[in-house]
């Protein structure tokens, strides 16, 4: 069996076993909460990844772009939703082509958006489903939970000829803020984006149905929300019906510094060769990585320190103390280490990313390893499908 010792760096791995209890322990999660699990897919872009997820119990896939859902439905997987504003003659053709052979659904979120989709799909003259996108929180897209304006365009899109109103989505993407005020908890802060995520989505729901709209889709998911979700439904009986995290099959350093995962939950990992050792005035030992910015990306987050945490080595996968990935600048990763040197030239560690979702956008291949072997390959199938 191949070692990590003989892959050239820099490279992604996947600790298979942790992945796998990531997934399972998601989809447990839907199931005990009465709902679907629509993983999204934009943070593995993987193929053999998404069938792993189907092969659980996901009801079908999450995407972003309609070159990610292309890459999905050339590989077979049959009901897709573009977690995005899709807007444009060209993307709208391209989703044409692909209802033909697979389930699709794409977001909503202004009036614009949905005249210009109605034209196009009523004048190919094949009805398109489409979830409107809802603001609970997060303040990205979408109009606010609790607007009138947002009923009146759930309303327009279920009378829109070339659309069918299929449901509502959110992503709460303020649960990466962390706690509001030093008196609140990571896991308070968690909890109360959690409630707000589901109570506005189902308070909406509930709305709508009372105006004769009853949505079957009711569409909510972040990995850290999902840390803190429970299900419920309301006396009218709306309910959450579909979770949609992405991140959680890897979790990275940004989960951790926000209390969602454990340092042992991370399954994504930079492994990286040490290709200078220097001493600085102070004597601390200042160690260059052959990973900088092209892989690491510069994403920084809630809780992070540096652009990676660190681990010991391959086996124990346990934290460095006293090392820091400071800096970063194209190709080189800039570690201080305080204390005696501990690193010679040669030496390999392995980094958990900050944010894995895109670290994973910029290698074709990623190994998966258990422990110091590697046991497997896989691609990144959707590798920079952002258009
Ligand atoms: C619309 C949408 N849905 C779901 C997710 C998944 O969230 P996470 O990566 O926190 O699991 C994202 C992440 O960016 C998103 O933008």
């Amino acid at each position: 069996m191949e070692s990590l010792l003989e892959l050239p760096t820099p490279a992604l791995l996947i600790e298979h076993s942790r992945m796998m209890r990531n997934l399972d322990r998601m989809q447990e999660l839907a199931n005990a909460q009465s709902c679907d699990l629509r993983p999204h897919t934009k943070t593995h872009k993987s193929v053999d990844l998404a069938a792993r997820q189907i092969e659980k119990g996901a009801s079908g896939l999450t995407v972003a772009k309609v070159g990610e859902a292309e890459v999905y439905v050339d590989h077979g997987f049959e009901d897709i939703f573009l977690a995005y504003a899709v807007i444009g003659e060209e993307k709208y053709r391209r989703l044409l082509n692909l209802m033909g052979r697979a389930t699709i659904s794409f977001c909503v979120d202004t009036l614009e958006g949905a005249r210009q989709a109605g034209q196009f799909f009523s004048s190919a003259g094949n009805d398109a489903s489409v979830v409107v996108e809802v603001d609970a929180g997060y303040h990205r897209c979408g109009l606010p939970w609790d607007s009138n304006e947002i009923v009146q365009l759930c309303q327009q899109v279920d009378k829109s000829p070339g659309l069918r109103f299929q449901g509502i989505m959110t992503h709460a993407g303020h649960s990466y803020k962390g706690p509001s005020s030093d008196s609140e908890t990571h896991r308070q802060a968690l909890e109360r984006v959690a409630s707000e995520e589901r109570d506005r989505m189902i308070e909406l729901a509930d709305r709508l149905a009372q105006e004769g709209l009853k949505p079957a889709v009711v569409s909510i998911g972040s990995t850290p929300t999902m840390s803190a979700f429970e299900n419920r439904t309301s006396s009218d009986g709306q309910t959450i019906t579909e979770i949609r995290p992405g991140n959680y099959i890897f979790n990275d350093a940004i989960q951790v510094g926000l209390g969602v995962a454990s340092l042992e939950e991370c399954a994504l990992t930079v492994l990286a060769t040490v290709i200078s050792v220097q001493a600085d005035s102070n004597g601390r030992e200042r160690l260059f990585l052959d990973a900088g910015k092209k892989i690491f990306t510069s994403d920084t987050g809630y809780g992070t320190d540096g652009y990676g945490t660190l681990l010991y080595n391959a086996r124990t996968m346990t934290k460095l103390p006293h090392a820091t990935l400071h800096s970063l600048s194209e190709e080189h990763g800039w570690v201080s280490v305080s204390g005696a040197a501990t690193f010679d030239v040669g030496d390999r560690v392995r980094v958990v990313p900050n944010h894995a979702c895109v670290v994973m956008n910029n290698q074709p291949q990623v190994f998966m390893v258990d422990g110091q072997d590697i046991v497997g390959k896989i691609r990144v199938d959707a590798i920079n499908r952002v258009v």
